[in-house]
């Protein structure tokens, strides 16, 4: 039987539940709260990279916040990544803030309390877990 999902999944099942394709909309926050990165990806297949970043991104959080089995460790690796990409860390971090942001605007009155707190706390673990990988 299938666990249920926990608010960090509820929040993303929900947003698919939508039918939006979350990467225009995250990569629009993106640019908008943090200008610096419009110009950081390839300007050759950049959609390509962009959709492939988040989709490992997102499959990086749903481990990070159920049973940690090993797609979360993509993000000590990318930590290191995108340092040589000339990502600092607060920006790296950023990225899963602007994810948080897109499904709390999107999903509107969804946008539970529980779904709000474990996002509070999942941001906070991932900024500690990526301090340490740093
Ligand atoms: C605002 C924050 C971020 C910026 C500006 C950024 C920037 C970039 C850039 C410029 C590339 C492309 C490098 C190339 O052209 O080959 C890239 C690739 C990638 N990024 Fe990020 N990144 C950010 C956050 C993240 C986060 C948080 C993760 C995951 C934890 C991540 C995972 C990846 C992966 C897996 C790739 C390779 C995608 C592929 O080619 O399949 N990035 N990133």
């Amino acid at each position: 039987m299938r666990t249920p999902a926990n608010p960090i999944e509820q929040s993303f099942e929900l947003a698919a539940s939508r039918g939006v394709d979350l990467t225009p909309v995250v990569y629009q926050r993106l640019f908008s709260e943090h200008p610096e990165t419009r110009t950081m990806f390839r300007t050759h297949g950049s959609e390509l990279v962009m959709g492939s970043m988040l989709a490992l991104t997102i499959e990086a959080i749903l481990d990070f916040a159920a049973d940690r089995s090993g797609r979360f460790r993509l993000i000590a690796c990318e930590v290191a990544s995108h340092d040589a990409y000339g990502t600092p860390r607060e920006l790296f971090i950023a990225f899963f803030a602007v994810i948080r942001d897109t499904l709390r605007d999107l999903l509107g009155d969804q946008w539970s309390r529980d779904i709000a707190q474990a996002w509070e706390k999942l941001l906070v673990e991932i900024d500690a877990f990526a301090g340490i990988a740093a």
